[in-house]
């Protein structure tokens, strides 16, 4: 069986980007990034993917006059590239439901906090106004309303008395370059199912690699 094709959208800096590139580089991986799809003309991760010979779009969105035009061209891109699983990292722009329902059960996202908590932006800076003291990172299968849709992994971090919110983004960041990987390779396994609005697992998994929770001291 071929290696799972995947697209990866961006907007920026790109490390999750690169997470994926270091674990695709590997070719007894199951996937392989066909296609670096960006926003943003000045996104650094369209740099990390060139470097590493990978296909690069930008696809502004300023240039298009509406977002169901902007998401089309996504999707034509996309399929074009023969993508089977689009993979968001750091993609700031809310994707429609055409383009959700077109790319259905096909399309996940990696959010910075424990979700349902936290949603949308500026999160670190609300979790420690909020006073939890673990927080973490989500991957999940995108719907149309903002950072939800079926949990496929989460990694716990702990928020710490003096932390800021540079601090904290930064340690939950680690997790994510762990759990990114980690999701894609699950799914290019076939090894997740979807059930009753939730993701099941179609073989008994250890617990470690659904829930990655590192101990106080080695992050
Ligand atoms: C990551 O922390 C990612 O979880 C977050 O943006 C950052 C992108 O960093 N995504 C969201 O907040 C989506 N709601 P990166 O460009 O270095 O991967």
């Amino acid at each position: 069986m071929g290696r799972m094709k995947l697209g990866v959208l961006i907007s920026g800096r790109g490390s999750n980007l690169q997470a994926l590139i270091h674990a695709c580089s590997d070719n007894n991986d199951p996937a392989e990034i066909a296609l670096v799809l960006s926003n943003r003309p000045d996104a650094k991760g369209l740099e990390r993917a060139a470097a590493a010979g990978i296909a690069t779009q930008v696809i502004d969105h300023k240039s298009f006059d509406d977002r169901d035009a902007f998401d089309s061209a996504l999707s034509d891109a996309l399929s074009a590239a023969d993508v089977a699983l689009v993979c968001l990292a750091g993609f700031m722009r809310l994707l429609q439901e055409s383009f959700v329902e077109r790319w259905h059960d096909r399309v996940i996202n990696i959010h910075p906090s424990l979700l349902p908590a936290f949603r949308g932006l500026n999160v670190h800076e609300r979790v420690i106004q909020s006073g939890v003291r673990i927080t973490g990172c989500s991957v999940h299968m995108v719907r149309s309303s903002v950072d939800d849709g079926p949990i496929i992994i989460q990694a716990a971090v702990p928020v710490l008395p003096q932390d800021t919110a540079h601090d904290l983004a930064a340690r939950v960041l680690k997790a994510e370059h762990k759990i990114y990987p980690e999701a894609v390779r699950l799914i290019a396994q076939g090894r997740i199912k979807l059930h009753s609005g939730r993701v099941d697992f179609v073989d008994s998994m250890e617990l470690g690699a659904l829930l990655i929770n590192p101990p106080l001291g080695r992050n």
